[in-house]
């Protein structure tokens, strides 16, 4: 028969290797792969696809046992049938597809509990700062912003639902937009914490007060910083359980081992701090 030869490698593909989101996440794997005696390589995309491509590319001829990505183009169904054809096991980490096994968070839940969070605190004209929309993990965040909306009975305006990326210049950008068209919107949610930081600077530098005149809740809880400094209200992923697990997925499917759970979902966590009140 034919002879395979294993190279105790893996490689970890993640988008964003400046985003405080992805040490944990992956420190998660390589703690798994560590301890079944697997090395593993690390390729940072920069949100880039070609470059995703690339790396995927080289390291199928470097021959790693598998593959554990970060982020796809979730919606690409041409990009991720070549992905999963040839003989390397795939996990999706974060992003999730139907073709392939995936560990994510709930995203809906998060995006819902956080806007649940701003109605309840009185706020009526919520804006959506969203992520990229080739991203699932984005669009169902945008869903659930939708969905807490709905169950309130607020209207949902399309014209408060902007299109951007999870940097950033993105949320400075949606946020500015926000405060010239939409003064009457007190409160935003934004699909990241990147785009929350960005959304907090414009509100800033618009003269206005956070929490006070606009609220704004992020997604990853990464803007914790503690003591008396501002810290933001964010839902939080697990996201060094989701790298382990991840890695135990791929383990699994290197193994050969049955597969009990091909899609694994993990809770979200609202934790509220310092960026949400209510209106004045
Ligand atoms: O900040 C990076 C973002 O990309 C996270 O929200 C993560 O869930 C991914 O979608």
């Amino acid at each position: 028969g034919m002879v395979t030869k294993k190279t105790y490698t893996i490689g970890l593909v993640i988008q964003d290797i400046r985003n405080p989101f992805f040490p944990k996440m992956v420190s998660g794997v390589e703690h798994v792969a560590y301890n079944h005696g697997y090395m593993v390589l690390l390729c940072n995309t920069d949100e880039d696809l070609n470059r995703e491509k690339d790396y995927i590319a080289t390291l199928r001829e470097k021959r790693v046992d598998g593959i554990i990505i970060t982020v796809s183009n979730g919606i690409d169904r041409a990009y991720i049938a070549q992905l999963t054809k040839g003989d390397i096991p795939f996990v999706f980490l974060d992003e999730i597809a139907e073709e392939v096994n995936c560990v994510c968070v709930d995203n809906t839940l998060g995006a819902y509990q956080a806007t649940k969070h701003l109605i309840q605190l009185g706020h009526k004209h919520i804006a959506c700062l969203s992520g990229p929309s080739t991203s699932i993990t984005n669009l169902n965040r945008v869903d659930g912003y939708k969905k807490a909306l709905m169950e309130a009975g607020l209207p949902i305006n399309k014209d408060l639902i902007l299109k951007g990326s999870y940097k950033a210049d993105s949320g400075y950008k949606s946020a500015e937009s926000i405060l010239k068209d939409f003064p009457h919107v007190t409160a935003l949610f934004c699909a990241n914490d990147f785009n929350a930081l960005g959304a907090y600077k414009a509100v800033v530098a618009h003269g206005k007060r956070v929490p006070e005149d606009i609220s704004i809740v992020g997604f990853d809880d990464i803007l914790d910083i503690p003591a008396n400094h501002f810290a933001f209200t964010s839902v939080s992923q697990p996201t060094y359980e989701m790298g382990q697990a991840a890695a135990t997925m791929l383990m699994d499917m290197i193994h050969k081992k049955p597969m009990n759970e091909p899609f694994m979902t993990f809770e979200p966590k609202l934790i509220v701090r310092d960026s949400t009140s209510s209106p004045l």
